[in-house]
């Protein structure tokens, strides 16, 4: 489905902060990261002593103010530290692109990726898209303009814990795991309070829609930007088992539609696939590099990755700074 061309880029030797000399040179690496990221939304933090965890965020405080929780996020993440996931995606599936958290009406403006453990066989690497070229470039076709006209529809199904009867086979996220709590109450005032429409189904089923718009305004790139990933539509789940795909759309964990409820045809998927392969890049980290990225100004996913017995890829991610995105701007659109 996503066949990313992975063009060149320097960005990844050119954006890299020798942090061998931490303590010593905190100032001077903070100064270089915040401007890296606000020329370029990315930087890299190479030579760290992170071994574990536990270690991640001496680093990433750097830069962020706040730490920004996964609540309400829709991948099966595990936390492995405070304020510290995993990636959430077993390694036999391709994770397609995406803004982390942009289903939500509160996003983090920043994201890490910590490497913890590589394969070092080639396989796993991550993915970075250049979401300012791919806004630019959908904007001239007509699915851009359909999207700008009519906007977005997150769909989200989040089945509960208790819930026996639900197949594993076709588990994903629960309620419970997504926010961090047994409580519906707890749930229910966390989507009151963020004006998140919500009801509940057999077996305590949780299903959500966040209407939105396809481009948002954000305020670095003085722009309107895309506001949306091909992971956030069902077929993110083709890769993961013959039973997802046996799985209408709308019975998978989310979808997305447009925002007259339409949904998305199978070549406007593929369309939307194509956008991101030219602007695609692979990125293979070393243990104990870190990555950070602007979550507006650069989607992310993974390609599958194997591990020979004994080994494995680990890697942390963490998140910061709340962002609320903006409504799109009539001045900003780039040229169509
Ligand atoms: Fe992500």
């Amino acid at each position: 489905m996503w066949n990313p061309l992975f063009n060149n880029t320097d960005i990844f030797t050119r954006n890299k902060i020798d942090c061998a000399n931490f303590e010593k040179n905190k100032d001077k690496i903070k100064k270089q990261a915040e401007q890296l990221l606000n020329e370029s939304g990315f930087c890299i933090f190479s030579n760290t002593d992170i071994k574990e965890s536990s270690q991640v965020m001496k680093y990433f405080s750097l830069i962020v103010k706040e730490n920004f929780s996964y609540e309400g996020g829709s991948f099966a993440r595990k936390k492995l530290a405070d304020n510290v996931y995993d990636t959430g995606c077993p390694n036999y599936c391709l994770l397609a692109p995406h803004i982390e958290m942009s289903y939500n009406p509160v996003m983090p403006k920043y994201l890490s990726l910590t490497c913890l453990e590589s394969p070092h066989n080639g396989t796993g690497a991550t993915m970075f898209s250049d979401n300012v070229s791919i806004t630019k470039k959908m904007l001239k076709t007509k699915l851009g303009q359909k999207l700008k006209n009519l906007g977005i529809r997150h769909y989200r199904r989040l089945h509960s814990d208790m819930d026996k009867t639900y197949p594993d086979a076709v588990k994903y996220s629960s309620w419970q795991v997504s926010y961090e709590t047994n409580s519906k109450e707890k749930v229910e005032e966390y989507l009151r309070k963020s004006n998140q429409i919500f009801s509940w189904g057999k077996n305590d089923m949780l299903s959500i829609i966040n209407p939105q718009e396809a481009y948002m305004y954000y305020e670095k790139t003085d722009s309107n930007l895309l506001f949306f990933g091909p992971s956030n539509h069902a077929s993110m789940f083709d890769s993961y088992s013959v039973d997802f795909q046996k799985l209408d759309d709308d019975l998978r964990a989310f979808t997305l539609k447009f925002g007259d409820d339409s949904e998305f045809t199978n070549d406007e998927v593929l369309e939307l696939h194509k956008f991101f392969d030219e602007d695609s890049y692979q990125c293979f980290y070393e243990e104990g590099e870190m990555m950070i990225i602007d979550n507006m100004m650069w989607q992310h996913g993974r390609l599958p990755f194997a591990v020979a017995p004994g080994k494995t890829r680990n890697i942390a991610v963490t998140l910061g700074d709340k962002y609320f995105p903006d409504k799109s701007r009539d001045d900003k659109w780039y040229p169509h």
